[in-house]
């Protein structure tokens, strides 16, 4: 089963194909950070138009690189959200166009699950179908899930943030410190030869209130980053001198990267402690940092537990995992939405 992936959440252009769910033939991305660099952050309207431009060719070159002709695509697999409606709608249509030209089923997934998903690519020794419980951090620039899986498709959300996501943190924190945009990786970039004890930042551990009395979800698995971006706020307006400082610019970055990770890898150890699982994943666009892979590799260690991490291509968006969802998803005769209208608030499947 050979599926073409299209992928255009939100400002990276991509296109993959996939075969049987696990074999990436190809994975072509086309990023946009230099069209929005210039606005601090993603513009949904520039975003959309950059899709309609890029791909045709990313698509052409997706279908050049795995050596395959249209004929040989069995189906076509797309985002169909969470995502900018207007970005997800770019993708969908073209996906749509495509499968009724060629013939074969369009199916839509998740983007949250295909971020779950793309641990699996091209991993030999790990299989979705296994029954046994993988906890599953998810923590990319719109969403911070913890997430337990336990079978293809199955999942139980345990904890959430509140607020911003850990990618959204450092985004904003970036911006803070005049740091360019996309801000994760100038802030890993910052930190290399930062102190991070050099300030302490909340790591923002939500109190139980109302909010989830009516919720399933538990705090102690929840997060939340206002209280860090807030704590930044504040530093810098109390010593504004900061920003024309290089040195205590890496040091507050060092010390900022390092409360937002630690939140992260708190709530690992806490859903480690209360649950029994076989393994721990994590994927999501911050995965790339090398910080964050030593630190939950880690926690994982004193649990004795072993620790699937997305290959850093694959962390950030891109149309493999969405291929290979689908693929995943097909193989085990789970129905997947075949419809065009997009979804920008989806949350994940079955929790
Ligand atoms: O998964 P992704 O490409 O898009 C979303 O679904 O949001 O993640 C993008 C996020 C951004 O917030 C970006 O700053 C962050 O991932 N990111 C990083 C690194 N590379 C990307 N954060 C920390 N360190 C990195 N090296
Ligand atoms: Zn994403």
């Amino acid at each position: 089963m050979k599926v073409l992936g299209i992928e255009t959440s939100c400002d990276d252009t991509s296109a993959a194909v996939v075969i049987d769910g696990c074999h990436v033939a190809s994975s072509e991305v086309s990023s946009q950070t230099k069209d929005h660099s210039p606005f601090g952050g993603v513009v949904p309207e520039i975003a959309s138009r950059r899709h309609v431009e890029n791909l045709p060719g990313i698509i052409d070159a997706a279908l050049r690189k795995a050596e395959m002709t249209w004929a040989e695509i069995d189906a076509i697999a797309v985002t169909k959200g969470p995502g900018l409606a207007s970005s997800l709608i770019a993708g969908l249509i073209t996906a749509k166009a495509l499968a009724n030209q060629l013939g074969v089923p369009l199916w839509c997934v998740n983007h949250l699950e295909a971020h779950i998903y793309s641990v699996f690519l091209d991993s030999e020794h790990l299989n979705p179908f296994d029954e046994e419980p993988i906890l599953f951090l998810t923590v990319s620039g719109g969403h911070t899930n913890l997430v337990m899986m336990r079978g293809i498709h199955n999942y139980q959300l345990l904890g959430t943030t509140l607020d911003d996501a850990a990618g959204e943190a450092l985004d904003k924190g970036a911006q803070m410190l005049g740091l360019p945009h996309p801000g994760g990786p100038s802030i890993e970039a910052a930190a290399v030869d930062g102190y991070s004890g050099h300030l302490s930042f909340p790591q923002g551990r939500p109190s139980p209130n109302k909010a989830f009395k009516s919720s399933q979800l538990n705090p102690q698995f929840c997060f939340s980053f206002s209280g860090v971006k807030t704590a930044l706020l504040y530093h810098i307006r109390r010593h504004p001198e900061i920003l024309d400082d290089p040195a205590a610019i890496r040091d507050v970055a060092a010390s900022y990267q390092s409360a937002v990770f630690k939140a992260l890898t708190n709530r690992i150890d806490a859903a480690l402690k209360e649950f029994e699982a076989g393994m721990l994943a994590c994927a999501g666009g911050v995965m790339r940092n090398k910080l964050l892979r030593s630190m939950v590799s880690e926690v994982a260690d004193s649990h004795d537990v072993p620790l699937q991490l997305a290959q850093a291509e694959y962390c950030t968006d891109n149309a493999a995992m969405v291929a290979g969802l689908a693929g995943a998803l097909h193989k085990a005769s789970i129905k997947m939405d075949t419809s065009i209208d997009v979804v920008p608030r989806m949350p994940l499947t079955k929790v």
